[in-house]
């Protein structure tokens, strides 16, 4: 079947198969920051914004976004460098696996709530998991963004 879709703000044709997830059609047309991690809708590695909201690809059709507008890290390049700047510095960027997917959600929520407190950071980031690190280094780099970002 095909598809016609918004991808980063560029209009996209193709043909797809239809039961294929939303995460392996972004990965074949090579939007590599698009991570499978589990598969199961539990660690967040795959996320996406679909028309500005993060949802979690790999449980989504690709025949779902028909019409609808996807963003990738590839289309959020100043943003991710900047997000991805302060988990870097805060050490929690180890193999990197999450880091798109921890990104994207970020992105989503500051774009949301541009001041959220520590406890609304917690919960926006609850669905991504990371298997190297504790967590407490994400955190201390959004909080750093954040106040980067409000200029405290
Ligand atoms: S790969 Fe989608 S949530 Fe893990
Ligand atoms: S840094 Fe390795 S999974 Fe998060």
């Amino acid at each position: 079947m095909q598809i016609n879709l918004r991808i980063n703000h560029e209009n996209i044709r193709a043909e797809i198969d239809p039961d294929m997830t939303l995460q392996k059609f972004l990965r074949s047309q090579k939007y590599f920051s698009v991570k499978c991690g589990c598969e199961t809708s539990n660690c967040g590695a795959c996320s996406i914004l679909l028309d500005g909201k993060p949802v979690l690809s790999c449980s989504v059709l690709a025949a779902r976004a028909e019409g609808h507008e996807i963003e990738t890290l590839e289309g959020l390049q100043k943003e991710a460098e900047e997000i991805g700047g302060f988990i870097a510095d805060e050490g929690a960027d180890q193999c990197g696996f999450c880091n798109p997917g921890y990104i994207i959600t970020a992105i989503a929520l500051f774009k949301e709530n541009p001041d959220p407190s520590d406890e609304e950071i917690k919960i926006w980031l609850s669905g991504n998991l990371c298997r190297c690190t504790g967590y407490e280094g994400q955190m201390r780099g959004f909080i750093k963004y954040r106040e980067w970002r409000n200029g405290r």
